[in-house]
């Protein structure tokens, strides 16, 4: 298996095929930080082009899963490396608890220790879904989302595409929140939640709005806003967020 990146998500990943014994082919990939040497923890190769990934399919299969939290930049790499011939991978630890019946997860979910999908829950693809984060009955999650550790959907709250739910933080039964939202660390969710928007608290309180990259949008007197990472430009108006102009040469 190839983990994509190398960082903080990366290297929690890799204990769930620890557990299982299951490390040789593993290596990573991260041509970002080249300073970080040719091996992560002494032991798993860290692949830097796309070369290396070529020969690496060819010699141990194309399976690849996302070690990288930020979900714009979850989307880069499945497009990437599906490019490159790879097959998007699901790894779920053997210490997740994962119903028996109408349980559904997409393709490339990544699922650790102590997280729990109860019967009728779902997920799309490429979701990370974190220590003892909770997916009860009749929830959903949208592709490229993150429950962050302890995080909580309660039943039948939907949270769509490329959303991020902070650590601890609740979201109550049948809310909805749109796609490209964060929700704050320990927030208590009580109302739906627009697309791009950041919450915060309890209960959860619009604090402002947030790019595809996660970063904040300041929008001028034209209620234009640039995201500071990706160029990318976006308006608003009437309280709805739209990205408007995506910036090519950040692509
Ligand atoms: C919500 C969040 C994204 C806000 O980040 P930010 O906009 O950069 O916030 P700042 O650090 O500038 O703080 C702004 C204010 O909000 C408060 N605040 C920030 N996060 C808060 C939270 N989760 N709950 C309550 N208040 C919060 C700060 O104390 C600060 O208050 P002040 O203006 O009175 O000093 C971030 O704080 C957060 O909770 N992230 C989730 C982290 C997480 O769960 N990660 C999972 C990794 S696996």
């Amino acid at each position: 298996m190839l983990i994509i990146g190398a960082g903080g998500f990366a290297k929690e990943l890799v204990e769930i095929f620890q557990h299982t014994g299951n490390t040789k082919k593993i290596a990573f990939y991260d041509d970002v930080n080249l300073n970080t040497g040719n091996l992560l923890f002494n032991k798993f190769p860290i692949l830097k082009s796309e070369k290396e990934v070529a020969a690496y399919f060819s010699n141990n299969g194309n399976a690849f899963t996302i070690g990288i939290g930020n979900p714009a930049l979850r989307y880069k790499m499945y497009k990437k490396f599906t490019a490159l011939n790879g097959r998007l991978t699901s790894v779920i630890s053997l210490k997740a608890f994962i119903g028996s019946f109408e349980v559904s997860l997409g393709e490339g979910c990544n699922v650790l220790d102590g997280a729990t999908f109860s019967n009728t829950a779902s997920a799309g693809m490429a979701c990370i879904v974190y220590y003892n984060a909770i997916i009860t009955h009749d929830c959903s999650l949208g592709d490229f989302c993150q429950m962050s550790p302890g995080a909580t959907l309660l039943g039948g709250a939907k949270v769509n595409d490329f959303t991020v739910i902070g650590s601890n933080a609740t979201i109550l039964p049948k809310i909805l929140v749109g796609k490209h939202a964060v929700i704050g660390a320990a927030s208590v969710v009580t109302k739906d939640v627009p697309d791009y928007a950041l919450m915060i608290g309890n209960p959860a309180k619009h604090s402002g709005w947030v790019s595809e990259y996660g970063q904040k949008l300041f929008f001028d007197e034209n209620n234009i806003a640039i995201c500071s990472r990706s160029g990318d430009r976006y308006i608003l108006k009437n309280f709805v967020v739209e990205r408007i102009l995506v910036n090519e040469k950040f692509k």
